[in-house]
C-alpha cells in the first residue's frame, strides 16, 4: 500500500475509536482566529495528541485539536490548529489533517490564515475571499508516490477555489454588512517575514496576499477532490508598506480583533455550504 494512504488509514482508525461522526465541511483556523470553533454545537473532540503520529501545532495561537459539531445543520469538523512548514515539518505532515478530514467524509474543506496585505486598497482587519494561490515558493505535496486511492497523479488546478462556494461566501459577507476584498494569496514557508525586495516581486507576479499556510493544504484539498473555499485576515501591510516592524504578535492581535466579523463570516458561509449541499 502507498505509505501515505498506510498512515492516513492509521489516523482513520485512531479518530473512529473515539467518533463516528461525518463531517460536511472540514475548517482549518488560522493564526488567532481560533475561537470559532468554541462556537460550534459540540459532539466530540479530538486532541491531536491521541492520533498516532499526527503532527502537533507548536505555533502560537493554535491549539490543537479537533473539534466535531454542527454549524446550524452543517457538521463540521474543526481544525483548532493547524501545522506550518517552519515548524520543520516535511509538507506530507502538514497536509495529513486534511487528507484525514477528506478520510471522514468532508467534501469541502474551508482554510483561513492570517496575511500581510500588498495591494494598496488591503488595510489591516481586511477579510480576503481568495480567488487564486501561487505555489511555486513551497514544496509541493503530491511529490512522490502518487496514493491513487486519494487522487489523480496529475491534478487540475485551474479553478482551485470553488466559483460557487465563493459566491456563497460573498453572500453571507453581503448579509452581514462585511466589506469582502477578493485576492491572490501566495504562501512561503516562512519563518521570517519578507524583505521590502520580496514584497514588491511578489506583488508584480500577481500575488494580493502573503502567507506562511494553506497553499499546501489546499492542493492536498484539490487532490482529495474536495471543493474549497478560502478566507484570510489582512493582519497587517506586507513589509516596507508599514511604518513599524512586523511582528508574530501583531499578527495575533489582528486575528483577535477582526475575531467577531470574522467568525460571522464564517458561520454564516458554512451554514448556507449545507442547504447548497442538499440543492
Ligand atoms: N507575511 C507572511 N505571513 C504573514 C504576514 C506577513 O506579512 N502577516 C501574517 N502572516
Amino acid at each position: 500500500m502507498n505509505p501515505e494512504t498506510e498512515r492516513i488509514r492509521g489516523c482513520l482508525a485512531a479518530v473512529r475509536e473515539i467518533s463516528g461522526f461525518v463531517p460536511e465541511v472540514g475548517v482549518i483556523l488560522g493564526s488567532g482566529l481560533g475561537a470559532f470553533g468554541d462556537m460550534v454545537r459540540r459532539v466530540a473532540e479530538v486532541p491531536y495528541s491521541m492520533i498516532p503520529g499526527f503532527p502537533l501545532s507548536t505555533a502560537p495561537g493554535h491549539a490543537g485539536r479537533f473539534v466535531f459539531g454542527y454549524v446550524e445543520d452543517t457538521p463540521v469538523a474543526v481544525m483548532q490548529g493547524r501545522v506550518h512548514l517552519y515548524e520543520g515539518y516535511d509538507v506530507s505532515d502538514v497536509v495529513l489533517p486534511v487528507r484525514l478530514m477528506a478520510a471522514l467524509g468532508a467534501k469541502i474543506l474551508f482554510v483561513t490564515n492570517a496575511s500581510g496585505g500588498m495591494r494598496p486598497d488591503l488595510e489591516a482587519g481586511n477579510l480576503m475571499l481568495l480567488t487564486d494561490h501561487i505555489s511555486c515558493f513551497v514544496p509541493n505535496p503530491l511529490i512522490g508516490p502518487n496514493p491513487d486511492e486519494v487522487g489523480p497523479r496529475f491534478p487540475d488546478m485551474s479553478e482551485v477555489y470553488d466559483r460557487d462556494l465563493r459566491g456563497i461566501v460573498k453572500g453571507a459577507a453581503d448579509r452581514n454588512g462585511i466589506d469582502l476584498k477578493e485576492g491572490v494569496y501566495v504562501q512561503l514557508t516562512g519563518p521570517s517575514f519578507e524583505t521590502p525586495a520580496e514584497i514588491r516581486m511578489l506583488s508584480r507576479m500577481g500575488a494580493d496576499a502573503v502567507g506562511m499556510s494553506t497553499v499546501v493544504e489546499v492542493i492536498a484539498a484539490r487532490h482529495a477532490g474536495m471543493r474549497v473555499a478560502g478566507v484570510s485576515c489582512v493582519a497587517n501591510l506586507a513589509a516596507g508598506l508599514s511604518p513599524t516592524p512586523l511582528s508574530g504578535e501583531e499578527v495575533i492581535a489582528a486575528g483577535a480583533a477582526a475575531a467577531p466579523k470574522f467568525q460571522a463570516l464564517l458561520w454564516d458561509s458554512i451554514a448556507a455550504m449545507h442547504e447548497e449541499e442538499e440543492a
